[in-house]
């Protein structure tokens, strides 16, 4: 074991080139990887994928919504993404006469596409390094408060300046290696993004939660949509005189077919990772955020699917909450498993010995053990953190009793309540809030509560309502019986009139009673000690940088990439199995054959439409089989993603789309902390998959005339 963590050491000082498809690149510094990445493979050029002279891949490539990923794939703004990105706005768009999530969507023509209200996507204009104008006036001198309201002026000025001709522009400042430097990111963003077509979620969301995060999968994960523009192609609200977007670049289709060893590249929006995160933030990680949310959230879910299983009404009722409970949670198992199989805390501590031993007399002496200091003053406050957001924020009564108790307006000593907001959140909220498991949740975590919060971390709230109560059970009996909230006829007749009593409500009360004390007494520390913490990991990225160059001069320097923060990035790789345990071994791809195998109709995650069945049947394939004979349907690679790839576009050597990014493998989910090139593989969906379902399953193939396919 201390060879293996030597070794790993070793390249970790020597910097990360040598670790093979690792990393998550910025576009505009692609020159710096460009050698690496035709080294691999890879037929273009660096101007190719990012340029602000000429139209390039970049163009292609939008954020959807705020967390997903979509790219062009057709002069006439046709946009791909996944099926759980445009989930809600399939499921906005059904009812129970016209259900879209079950039976699949597809506009026969352009006007039977569907608008969506509040859908943005953003295309990056362009980026820039704006390090020295963020940091014009600033003077080592400064307090950190003054360094952050000098950043803020800065970015602020720079913003206005960007955006400055409106038409849809938008920019951010964001803060790169921990405010090491700073970029600006300018976006066109388009709002008038309609609905083209949907799989039916039997083939879209095909496995559920059982086949989430795993491999070998067989979702057919996608979903078409079409950005409209005004007739100068600017962006523009929904208007029936929008015309479709001409994009200045969108993705060539190639159906040729992939193969293991291929070179694939990942454009699009990841959203967080940590991957310099020092070894005592990875021990709470592993030892006690996870396991403590991961115990709560099992709770959660085993209350849910009983009365799942049990109503076909609250199974549809609960399923989109049930999906987002279950995909960290299980993310979480797979992400503790993976920091534990790489020994990551020890081979952390080992780097932190090493860097150290190097920044004697240095500016970056005693760094680490600073570092871990705060850790430890953080730990109990992070602790109380996650812990009620995990249980107390969980109260579906109590949020929407707090949400609608912030509808009372008072001016001037007149009160006014927002009647027509009111309306719109209790038809949400009453729609998919079935009392009893939000009522044994309540129990449930509160018990957990009881058991595991340090009695310092109670709040005096929460220990009045113990000592009236005497336990969660008997506590939910008065909470759910007499709120207000929990009758929906009452709860929909409010009026100004009724503000003293809303306040006095017992769910408004709870929410309010843990608020009270998380503002006052957790959250001033952890923002206190994590502003530290930001200020000390400033330092140790630096002193990381320059403990690489160092030991192996600009090479090891340029090695490191910015931890995802929602920005465009670049990952590459190839395609490729892997061995997930010992006597296991996972090929790259899979088929059709593999959806009959798990084909069930007793299992609803399982039961594919009697169309697909019959295709399989009939070998009736068309030209979407390949040399095996079989539909090909995902396959895996090395490239680094995390979530907000969704939807990412799976690009090959010349530049054409082979793929949709939509999810990782559950053994390789630590690689938002830690990236085991063996271990660690991202999923697509194959092109020829999407082809196969809209021509066989939507009949919707002539979108093809409007696609362009390589060769
Ligand atoms: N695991 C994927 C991601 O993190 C897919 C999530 C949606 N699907 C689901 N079954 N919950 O976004
Ligand atoms: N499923 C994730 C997403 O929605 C991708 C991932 O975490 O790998 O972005």
């Amino acid at each position: 074991m201390k060879k293996r963590i030597m070794i790993i050491i070793l390249a970790l000082c020597a910097g990360m080139t040598a670790q093979a498809d690792e990393g998550m690149w910025l576009p505009s510094l692609i020159s710096q990887r460009i050698a690496d990445m035709q080294e691999k493979g890879f037929r273009l050029d660096a101007e190719d994928i990012y340029s602000i002279n000429q139209a390039s891949l970049k163009d292609a490539v939008v954020l959807f919504g705020r967390g997903c990923t979509g790219e062009l794939i057709s002069p006439e703004g046709l946009l791909l993404t996944n099926h759980h990105c445009g989930y809600g706005q399939i499921q906005k768009h059904s009812s129970v006469e016209h259900d879209y999530l079950k039976d699949g969507f597809w506009a026969m023509s352009r006007e039977e596409e569907l608008p969506n209200k509040g859908l943005t996507v953003s295309f990056l204009d362009r980026m820039e390094d704006v390090t020295d104008m963020i940091l014009k006036g600033y003077d080592p001198k400064m307090s950190e408060e003054e360094r952050a309201s000098l950043v803020k002026k800065n970015s602020d000025a720079l913003i206005t300046e960007a955006t400055k001709d409106g038409n849809g522009l938008r920019a951010t400042v964001e803060a790169l290696y921990y405010g090491n430097q700073y970029f600006m990111f300018v976006y066109r963003e388009f709002s008038d993004v309609r609905l083209v077509g949907a799989p039916p979620s039997s083939i879209g969301k095909f496995g559920g939660d059982t086949d989430n995060w795993m491999w070998p999968r067989h979702t057919g994960d996608f979903s078409m949509f079409r950005i409209y523009a005004d007739k100068d192609n600017n962006p523009a609200a929904y208007s029936e005189d929008n015309v479709p977007y001409r994009p200045k670049k969108f993705f060539r289709i190639s159906t040729r077919g992939v193969q293991e060893g291929d070179f694939t590249f990942i454009y699009g929006f990841p959203g967080s990772t940590r991957e310099y995160i020092h070894s005592e933030g990875v021990r709470y990680i592993e030892e006690v955020s996870d396991p403590h949310k991961i115990a709560l959230r099992t709770l959660r879910l085993e209350i849910m699917n009983r009365h799942q299983a049990q109503s076909q009404k609250v199974r549809i009722q609960y399923s989109s909450k049930n999906a987002n409970v279950s995909n960290a949670w299980k993310k979480w198992q797979g992400e503790v498993k993976g920091i534990k199989k790489m020994k990551t805390v020890a081979v952390k501590q080992e780097y932190e010995k090493a860097f150290a031993q190097w920044a004697k007399g240095t500016e970056y002496e005693g760094l680490t053990d600073r570092i871990a200091a705060l850790y430890n003053e953080l730990q109990p406050y992070s602790f109380a953190t996650d812990y009620y957001s995990e249980t107390v924020r969980t109260v579906e009564l109590a949020n929407f009793a707090m949400s609608m108790a912030r509808l009372f307006v008072t001016k001037d000593s007149v009160v006014t309540f927002d009647n027509a907001k009111a309306t719109e959140l209790a038809d949400a909220f009453y729609k998919d809030w079935y009392q009893p498991i939000d009522k044994e949740s309540f129990v449930a975590v509160m018990d957990e509560y009881e058991k595991n919060v340090p009695e310092e971390f109670k709040p005096a709230y929460y220990k009045e309502m113990m000592g009236k109560y005497g336990n969660a059970a008997a506590w939910a009996e008065d909470l759910f019986g007499t709120s207000l909230f929990a009758d929906e006829s009452r709860a929909r007749a409010l009026t100004a009139e009724d503000k003293a009593a809303v306040l006095a409500d017992p769910a408004v009360a709870f929410f309010n009673g843990f608020l009270k004390w998380y503002t006052s007494d957790v959250q001033p520390h952890t923002v206190r000690i994590n502003r530290e913490l930001d200020l000390a990991y400033r330092d140790y990225m630096r002193g990381r940088m320059d403990f690489a160059e160092a030991t192996d001069g600009t090479a090891g320097r340029e090695a490191f990439y910015p931890d995802a923060n929602l920005t465009l990035r670049v990952a590459y790789g190839h395609i490729k199995g892997y061995s997930p345990a010992d006597g296991v071994y996972y090929t790259p791809s899979s088929t059709i054959k593999g959806i009959m195998e798990k084909d069930n109709p007793d299992i609803f995650d399982y039961n594919i439409p009697q169309r697909l069945r019959d295709i399989y049947a009939e070998k009736d394939y068309g030209r979407w089989a390949d040399a095996s004979g079989e539909v090909p349907v995902c396959f895996i690679a090395t490239n680094h993603t995390t979530g907000g790839n969704s939807g990412s576009p799976v690009i090959n050597a010349d530049g054409d789309l082979i793929g949709l990014n939509f999810d990782r493998v559950w053994e390789g989910t630590m690689s938002d902390i830690v990236f085991d090139p063996e271990i660690c593989r991202n999923i697509a969906l194959d092109v020829r998959y999407v082809l196969f379902t809209i021509e066989k399953i939507g009949g919707a193939d002539y979108l093809f005339n409007e696609m362009v396919f390589a060769e």
